[in-house]
């Protein structure tokens, strides 16, 4: 047991509370950040007249030290202290001696550990924007190339009408626009300082805030030291964008499912993202694809779990608040795991556009465009669709489609039909004809993703 405190205890603790009460086994994940936040404070010390240089020296030297023994293996992050913030203390004293005791002159584990969650959930936040930006780039490139490849779309998984594979994942690219300007504002809100809040009222040393938010990137220090050191909003927020990320996965990976059936059979996923079956030799399944769709929940279980820590807390810290980290941290990684993949994944399908197509002929999709032509022919809109139920369920019958109808077929359930209704409901002109904006038209899409090329380099720089 290797704790920071103990001068006013009479007894040792219980082993049990003492587990119970550690951290080191989850937080030594953020040692890279409590140490550039140890650095910064050290440096800051120094500049304020607290610190000797000399002091300073020395410990920023220790602490690079442990930092780079605990990179390169030499040094192992042992369980036996309670937190990543002791551990680093401790292997400083013994490293250097006294001069050590003075790196927390000034700070608190409280404003310490919120520094920490801060600069960590900081670089996931980057981390995983930078992998929906990936995944903007693969639908952007899908969108290029399949811009006349036509396929039907849904309403209640009944098809409705036919667009293109382009507009079906344009509709992917404006979520994950969406995910990654969520990120931004995230960022643009967390990215504040709270080193030098202290326990949770400030310090009497004439702490420089302004300059420790700077050696570590913030635009500038919080502004109430309760608020500092017991404020976890923006991991809330972050779960929320990863949440809303997932929960995009997820539908995209549902289709992707449905398409790759042996019913559908719109796309092929690659071997390379399928798994077999131990009994069934015949089998190829969509495994990423729904293990990505199963850990959404495990996401969204990790906010419900951040925003019911938080619900009930007095300000300012309470121990409550070291909950804050093992669902987050499983949480970044996992979503930080499942964009990858699924990137990967839908980078290497095989679309099957001839079958797409053909779906897109069957099952009435030009229906709409039937009872159109009616009313560009001066019939009301509700009398034309009425005409063209007619006409769907004459072709049922027969058990064909709205295509193979003779003219005279046409004529007996309404006159004003001539010769151009093929032309008017074919597939081609079902598509090509939906130009206004956002509408799966070529000459829609052509500025749709010409807006998108726009977006993807104003992000790259
Ligand atoms: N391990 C603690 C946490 O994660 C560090 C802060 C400890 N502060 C305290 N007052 N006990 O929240």
């Amino acid at each position: 047991m290797a704790q920071l405190w103990g001068g006013r205890f009479t007894k040792e603790t219980d082993k049990l509370v003492y587990n119970f009460n550690a951290s080191i086994s989850f937080d030594k994940k953020f040692y890279r950040q409590d140490m550039e936040g140890s650095m910064a404070h050290v440096k800051m010390l120094a500049a304020a007249g607290i610190l000797t240089e000399e002091e300073r020296d020395d410990i920023l030297r220790g602490i690079e030290g442990i930092l780079s023994d605990v990179e390169s293996g030499a040094l192992d992050i042992s369980d036996e202290y309670e937190d990543i913030h002791s551990f680093v203390e401790a292997t400083l004293i013994d490293r250097i001696g006294d001069t050590g005791k003075k790196l927390h002159t000034g700070r608190s584990r409280n404003d310490q550990v919120a520094l920490d969650m801060k600069l960590y959930t900081r670089d996931e936040l980057l981390a995983i924007r930078d992998e929906v930006f990936a995944l903007t780039k693969t639908c952007h490139s899908l969108m290029k190339e399949h811009i006349h490849t036509a396929m039907p779309g849904f309403t209640h998984l009944q098809k409705a009408q036919p667009l293109t594979l382009a507009h079906h994942i344009g509709a992917y690219m404006e979520m994950f626009k969406r995910d990654y300007d969520r990120l931004c504002d995230i960022y643009e809100r967390m990215n504040y300082c709270p080193l030098g809040a202290g326990a949770l009222a400030g310090t009497t040393y004439p702490l420089d805030r302004e300059m420790t938010a700077e050696l570590l990137g913030f635009y500038g220090p919080t502004l109430n030291s309760m608020d500092s050191v017991s404020d976890r909003d923006y991991v809330i927020e972050l779960l929320n964008a990863l949440s809303i990320i997932m929960m995009h996965l997820s539908r995209f990976c549902e289709e992707i499912i449905v398409w790759n059936s042996n019913e559908y059979q719109f796309i092929e996923i690659d071997d390379a993202y399928s798994t077999g079956s131990s009994i069934m030799p015949q089998k190829k399944n969509p495994d990423i694809a729904e293990l990505v769709r199963g850990k959404t929940g495990r996401v969204y279980g990790a906010l419900m779990s951040m925003l019911t820590t938080m619900k009930g807390l007095p300000l300012a810290y309470n121990k409550d608040m070291q909950e804050d980290k093992e669902l987050t941290f499983d949480a970044y990684d996992t979503v930080k795991g499942c964009l990858a993949l699924f990137n990967g994944m839908l980078k290497t399908i095989t679309f099957h556009p001839e079958v797409m197509e053909k779906s897109a002929k069957n099952g009435f999709t030009n229906a709409t465009d039937a009872a159109d032509y009616l009313v560009n022919h001066g019939v009301p809109f509700r009398d034309a669709h009425g005409i063209v139920g007619r006409l769907v369920l004459y072709c049922i019958d027969k058990g064909i489609s709205l295509d193979d109808m003779s003219l005279e077929e046409y004529k007996a359930i309404s006159p004003v039909f001539e010769e151009d209704i093929y032309d008017a409901i074919s597939l081609k002109t079902c598509i090509e004809k939906r130009n206004t904006i956002g509408a799966p038209g070529p000459e829609a899409m052509e500025k749709v993703i010409a807006i998108n090329d726009q977006w993807i380099a104003d992000k790259a720089k």
